[in-house]
């Protein structure tokens, strides 16, 4: 029996929509009948994820975006709205591991740099990115949300948002800001019935990760702290995040949807 899309009639913007996490999710999306606005800097990966959309019946577009540069953000929002009529969904996922491949040390379960190695122009970086990124897409989307009649805003943080380690502070502290950003957004605007939440993803199997979990020592150490005993897929994160846009959530805001294997439960 074919069962009825879950976000039907409903427009997605998916930021960092041309690889690992952001391309499955936008496929995913479109599967379950969102007309879906990818965007990414990878121009040519992201071109490449919409079409393949648009090969199996889905509804998808492909813009480049930075996500640090707020009048973008103008325009990409402006773009969903005269292209498919509204917005009902902003999926932030497009991020940075700020990782030096030259400083790529395995201290306990993250791989990074260590705070003494860390610079001031990678943490600018780092929270330009995954932090204010989120504040600038959050905004934007948010009077395209009240004139649509709400809207869900899902922003991708990580374990590292809730957990500290031995490396990579400015990740940690960019993922925590994207974990209480959205708390105090969803307060903000639930009276507009737009819901924001946060999704918490532990090790997950990407071109992010791939550098590190093609390292066979780094990958059993990740492998072993992980209960479930495998790394995310893509999918798996993808899954929490079209729950989250679509209305079986729609008395879900505020809330961190962790998806790690079990891995903060230990
Ligand atoms: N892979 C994991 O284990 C994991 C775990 C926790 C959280 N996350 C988070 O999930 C998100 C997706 O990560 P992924 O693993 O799919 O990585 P990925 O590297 O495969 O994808 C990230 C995408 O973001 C894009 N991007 C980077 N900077 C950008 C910018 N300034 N503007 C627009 N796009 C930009 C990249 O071009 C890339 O397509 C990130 O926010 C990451 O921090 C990943």
């Amino acid at each position: 029996m074919q069962h009825p899309g879950r976000l039907e009639g409903k427009v997605a913007i998916v930021t960092g929509g041309a690889s690992g996490i952001g391309a499955e999710t936008a496929r995913l999306f479109a599967r379950h009948g969102a007309s879906v606005l990818v965007t990414d800097m990878n121009e040519a990966l992201g071109s490449s994820v919409a079409a393949e959309i648009g090969k199996a019946n889905g509804t998808a577009m492909f813009a480049t975006q930075d996500v640090r540069d707020e009048a973008r953000w103008a325009a990409i929002v402006a773009l969903a709205e005269s292209t498919y009529g509204r917005l009902d969904i902003l999926c932030n996922i497009a991020g940075i591991s700020g990782r030096d491949p030259k400083l790529n040390i395995q201290t306990g379960h993250t791989a990074g740099p260590r705070l003494g190695d860390q610079t001031l122009e990678q943490w600018n970086q780092v929270m330009a990115i995954n932090a204010t990124g989120v504040f600038l897409g959050t905004k934007a989307a948010i009077p395209a949300m009240q004139r649509a009649g709400g809207g869900s805003i899902i922003n991708i943080s990580s374990i590292c948002g809730i957990i500290g380690s031995h490396a990579n502070a400015a990740y940690h502290a960019s993922k925590g800001a994207v974990r209480i950003f959205s708390k105090a957004a969803a307060i903000q605007y639930a009276p507009d019935r737009i819901r924001v939440n946060s999704v918490h993803p532990g090790f997950v199997d990407t071109p992010m990760t791939q550098p590190g979990h093609a390292n066979p020592d780094i990958a059993r150490r990740r492998i072993e702290v992980t209960p479930l005993g495998r790394f995310g897929t893509p999918y798996d994160i993808a899954a929490g995040c079209l729950y989250l846009a679509s209305d079986e959530a729609s008395w879900v805001t505020g809330s961190e949807l962790v998806i790690d294997g079990g891995m903060t439960a230990n």
